[in-house]
């Protein structure tokens, strides 16, 4: 059955180990699983990290991107999801997505799965998830921390796609997690209990402060999402207090980190001064999209890290 890759956990939590184990190989040392393959990288939204870092993950891997901005393919308005993915099928070994709405990526997977096209469907962020940025995320703070697992990892901000995918991999991996959120922006009763039979120790609150409390990593993403744009001005008053600045950097463990999936808004989600403290893990972050990228692809290629559970 083809693997497809919507959401952290629709990797098992030993298949999360495997690709973490292939995304720390250096790329040379890959097997080449899209060798003179395509992959389509379709965004229906901007990006800086995921489309550059995708690209170049291809490239490693002997593949070719093709990067399609929304309105050249018009799904669902030029022709649908399903019809998209089949012909992009036609031409690709792997169909990238970012947008605007996750059903359109779980759409896009069944036409495939239907049609007995092995071809896998990755998120490259929708309104709902982000689990690439998830894998980065893990790798990076593997590389701050000797032993993630027991780690405590607080979230402040709003409980959107980058928080959900966070949260499942936290879940994964033994994180303790915290979300802190205004009221009306936290996790929803449906979040809740998916996390919840996740096995995440997770604390829920309203109180950044209360979250930071000698957790070992903040973590931050912006305010006002890509497609919310109308709600700018509501949201910079109903986030006002929930900025990670350096009182709030303060009362984490003394050897906390500051991550952030960019882009970031100084002055909003995070301060200047903690964004580019010695603290702040963004640029190592965001270097290890494409590591992250390169391993979940060698994966759904079919590489697996050998039986030391590193180079394959
Ligand atoms: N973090 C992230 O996904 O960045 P881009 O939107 O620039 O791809
Ligand atoms: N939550 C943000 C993440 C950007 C990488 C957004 O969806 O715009």
């Amino acid at each position: 059955m083809t693997r497809h890759f919507l959401e952290v956990d629709d990797l098992t939590p030993d298949e999360l180990e495997e690709v973490l184990a292939l995304a720390s190989v250096p790329a040379g040392f890959l097997p080449r699983t899209l060798e003179d393959q395509g992959a389509a990288l379709v965004f229906e939204k901007p990006s800086v990290r995921t489309r550059n870092s995708t690209e170049l993950a291809v490239v490693a891997l002997g593949g070719h991107p093709v990067y399609i901005q929304g309105p050249e393919v018009g799904i669902d308005t030029r022709e649908t999801a399903e019809d998209v993915a089949r012909t992009l099928a036609c031409y690709h070994a792997v169909i990238c997505g970012r947008v605007l709405d996750h059903r359109v990526l779980v759409r896009m997977a069944a036409a495939l799965d239907a049609a007995g096209l092995d071809v896998p469907v990755v998120n490259l962020l929708s309104d709902r998830a982000h689990p690439c940025q998830a894998l980065a995320d893990l790798l990076t703070l593997r590389q701050a921390f000797p032993d993630t697992a027991g780690l405590t990892l607080a979230y402040i901000g709003d409980a959107n796609n980058v928080w959900r995918s966070l949260a499942i991999a936290a879940a994964m991996t033994g994180i303790a997690f915290r979300t802190a959120s205004p009221d009306g922006y936290g996790p929803g009763p449906e979040d809740l209990a998916r996390l919840a039979g996740l096995g995440l120790d997770h604390l829920v609150t309203t109180d950044p402060a209360g979250a930071a409390a000698g957790a070992d990593a903040l973590y931050t993403d912006v305010w006002t999402s890509m497609g919310q744009e109308e709600e700018s001005a509501r949201r910079l008053r109903d986030f006002a207090g929930f900025t990670v600045d350096e009182a709030l950097l303060a009362r984490a463990a003394p050897h906390a980190v500051v991550l952030h999936c960019l882009p970031a808004h100084r002055g909003e989600e995070v301060s200047a001064g903690v964004l580019e403290s010695p603290r702040s893990l963004v640029w190592p972050q965001a270097a290890n999209r494409m590591h992250a990228v390169r391993g979940l692809l060698a994966w759904l290629g079919g590489a697996r890290p050998d039986d030391d559970g590193d180079l394959p």
